[in-house]
Order: structure tokens, then C-alpha cells, then sequence
């Protein structure tokens, strides 16, 4: 994509974690882009988030949800948006278990939808035009100890989540063998970082130790995951939108490879120095509780592909991340209070109880 070209770019959940981080980047580095923010704002979404870009003048956001065939066909015929950027989805895998359905509607359907309404936009006329989908590595499935995820790797997910996930990129895919329409996937690690809902092990874990509650660690602990700082993903982002090549997938990574239980001893120890509580005393809020079902035992991602090629590479340490994550929380904990009340409420009871 021309970075010259003024364009207008539309960023589905740009209201979620991700998204938010993304849909800033792009309107705070491209002046010349109008950027639209679709989001439903589900229990995932908050527009406080983006406080800081809500009042630029190429920011617009509109509240719908992607399943809404009508009113997403309707849309793309009155804005005509060059490019999608695609974040919105239900993302977390213990939701998932629960709800799978729930995940099909936005997941599947929903990417399918926005699939048709930008193909019928510009099939007469693919040029400069791309369809932006950003998926997750659990789409690979689970690796033993050994071995790094490529973009060769089969797809094998093993969580409602992760299968459906894998099924939006084969439609993308899919939609770009036989419309031609010209597509990029993303498939990246664990995110971590500012405003990442306190469902996620990282955040969750880091409001439990605010509040002195119990650390709930699924099974023994010994699940692997690579950790991504979320600002480093959406330069990811911003860097394979521009320059990646059409129907390529890319997969982004941290390097970065942590057991659950020496992050969560990591987080505790930061914490205990954060809080001016006595050493130790935050890692004894760890309770082992029952397993996730299907609990992938490792994810690891190799992203020699887009360092390669496209010239990007994580730029922060995670140990330097993990502090500045944490420096966020404690100051923003009136975010924290809006997002856990509610709704959030009743899941952690469910979940958790
Ligand atoms: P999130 O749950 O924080 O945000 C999702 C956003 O999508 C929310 O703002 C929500 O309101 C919106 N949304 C949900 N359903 C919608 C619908 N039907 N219509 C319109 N908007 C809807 O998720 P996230 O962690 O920011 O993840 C963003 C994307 O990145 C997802 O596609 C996810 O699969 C992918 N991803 C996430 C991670 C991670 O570690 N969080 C890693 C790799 C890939
Ligand atoms: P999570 O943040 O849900 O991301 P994902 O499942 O997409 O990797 O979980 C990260 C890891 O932490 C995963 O192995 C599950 C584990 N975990 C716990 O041990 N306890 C928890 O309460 C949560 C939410 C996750």
C-alpha cells in the first residue's frame, strides 16, 4: 500500500486491546488516512481506549457488529474503504470453551461478511485495494517441547477458539484464489500491554495481586507461550500492511518463550517491589487450580519470515514491557474498575468459582 495515497482505511475492534493500539499508530502516523474504527463494543470493546485520538480529524468510529450482513453491505456502498484492517473478534479461549457458538457468529461469519461486502466493493477493480487479516499462531495448533510454528506449519487448532480462527484465514485465503481479491494474514503470539482486558493471564494476574486474591494456574503450570508486546505487534502490523506482499502470511513473534508459572513468579517478584509489599508475599497468592480442557502445551513462533523480508523485529525486552504494563495498571485503575464491573463480574464467577 502507498503511504502517499490518501485512503480510507477501515479497522474492525479497533476498540479492543489490539485494535486500539493499532487504530492510534495508524491515525497518529498517517494524517493523509481517514480511519474508520468499527467496533460493537462488546464486553471487550471500550472507547476509552482511545481518548487520546477520538477528536483527531481523520478518526471516525462506528458501532455496529460485523455479523450484520445488511448494514455492513450498506456501509462498504456508502464509504467505499480501500483497505480493512480485521481485529474484531471474541479472542479469549476460556469464553470459547464455553460459548462456541458465540464465536462462530463474529469469527467466521463475521470475517465472511466483511469478506463479501469488500469483494463487491471492488471486483471490477482490485488495484491498491487490500483486505488486512490478523490472526493468532494457536491456529497451528500445539508444538511439543521442540519446534517453532512457520507460515508452513499445518493448521491443527485444538480450542473453539483457535478452530475458528482458522477457519476466517482459510476463507480470506480462500477469497483471494478464487476472487483474486488481494489479501495479507498475520498470525502472532501472545500479546501483552497496556489496556488488554483482565481476562487475559497476564492482566488478570496483575489485578488478582492488586486486590489479594488468588492466582489461579491452570493445570501444573508448564504451558509455554511466546510473549509479544501489543506496541511492537501493531508496528507488525503497520509494517506488513505496507510492505507486505499480497497473499502472504506472516507470522510475528516476541522471541520470547515463557513457562506460565516462571512468568507468573516474575510478575509476583515485580509486583511485591511495585506494591512495597514484603518479598514473597504476592507468590503466595499462586493456587493451582483445575486444567483448561484441551490446554495447548506450547506455542513458539518463528518470525524469520517477516524479519527477513519486511525488516521487523520486536523492540522491546520483555522484562522492560512487563514493567511498563504493570507501571499502567497501577495507574490507571479507574480503567480497571469500568472494565471489571458488570458483566465481568459474573464471568469470573463462573469461571473461576
Ligand atoms: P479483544 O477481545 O481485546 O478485542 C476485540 C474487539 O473486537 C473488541 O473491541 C470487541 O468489542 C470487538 N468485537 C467483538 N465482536 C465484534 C463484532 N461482532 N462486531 C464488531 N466488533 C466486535 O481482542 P484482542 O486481544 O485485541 O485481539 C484482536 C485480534 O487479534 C483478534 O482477531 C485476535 O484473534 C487476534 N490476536 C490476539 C492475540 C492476543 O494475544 N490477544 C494474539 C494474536 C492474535
Ligand atoms: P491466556 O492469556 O488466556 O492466552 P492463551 O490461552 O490465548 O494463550 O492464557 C495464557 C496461558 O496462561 C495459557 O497457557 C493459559 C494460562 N492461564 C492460567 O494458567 N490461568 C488463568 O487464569 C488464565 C486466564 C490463563
Amino acid at each position: 500500500m502507498n503511504k502517499k495515497i490518501k485512503q480510507k482505511v477501515l479497522i474492525t475492534g479497533g476498540a479492543g486491546f489490539i485494535g486500539s493500539h493499532v487504530v492510534r499508530l495508524f491515525v497518529n502516523k498517517y494524517p493523509n488516512y481517514d480511519i474508520y474504527n468499527l467496533d460493537n463494543l462488546t464486553y471487550a470493546g471500550n472507547l476509552e481506549n482511545l481518548t487520546d485520538v477520538e477528536s483527531k480529524p481523520n478518526y471516525n468510529f462506528i458501532k455496529l457488529d460485523i455479523s450484520d450482513e445488511k448494514e455492513i453491505k450498506k456501509l462498504f456502498e456508502r464509504y467505499r474503504f480501500d483497505s480493512v484492517i480485521h481485529l474484531a473478534a471474541e479472542s479469549h479461549v476460556d469464553r470459547s470453551i464455553n460459548d462456541p457458538l458465540s464465536f462462530v457468529k463474529t469469527n467466521v461469519i463475521g470475517t465472511v461478511v466483511l469478506l463479501n461486502a469488500f469483494k463487491n466493493c471492488w471486483k471490477h477493480n482490485f488495484d491498491n485495494k487490500l483486505f488486512y487479516h490478523v490472526s493468532t499462531d494457536e491456529v497451528y495448533g500445539t508444538l511439543g517441547e521442540e519446534g517453532l510454528f512457520t507460515e508452513l506449519t499445518p493448521y491443527d487448532p485444538n480450542s473453539p477458539y483457535s478452530a475458528s480462527k482458522a477457519s476466517s484465514d482459510h476463507f480470506v485465503r480462500a477469497y483471494g484464489e478464487t476472487y483474486n481479491m488481494p489479501y495479507i494474514i498475520s498470525n502472532c503470539s501472545n500479546n501483552y500491554g497496556q489496556n488488554q482486558f483482565p481476562e487475559k493471564l497476564i492482566p488478570l494476574f496483575i489485578n488478582n495481586i492488586i486486590n489479594n486474591k488468588p492466582l489461579p494456574v491452570y493445570g501444573d503450570g508448564n504451558f509455554t507461550r511466546d510473549w509479544l508486546y501489543v506496541k511492537d505487534h501493531a508496528i507488525a502490523i503497520d509494517v506488513a500492511f505496507h510492505k507486505g506482499k499480497i497473499g502472504e502470511t506472516y507470522n510475528i513473534g516476541g522471541f520470547n518463550e515463557w513457562k506460565n508459572i516462571d512468568l507468573v513468579k516474575l510478575l509476583c517478584e515485580l509486583m511485591d517491589v511495585k506494591l512495597d509489599k514484603e518479598k514473597g508475599s504476592s507468590e503466595k497468592l499462586i493456587t493451582f487450580v483445575k486444567d483448561r480442557p484441551g490446554h495447548d502445551l506450547r506455542y513458539a513462533i518463528d518470525a524469520s519470515k517477516i524479519k527477513n523480508e519486511l525488516g521487523w523485529q520486536p523492540s522491546v525486552i520483555f522484562e522492560e514491557g512487563l514493567d511498563i504494563t504493570i507501571d499502567w495498571y497501577l495507574e490507571n485503575t479507574e480503567w480497571l474498575e469500568h472494565v471489571t464491573s458488570g458483566l465481568y463480574q459474573s464471568y469470573y464467577k463462573n469461571q473461576y468459582s
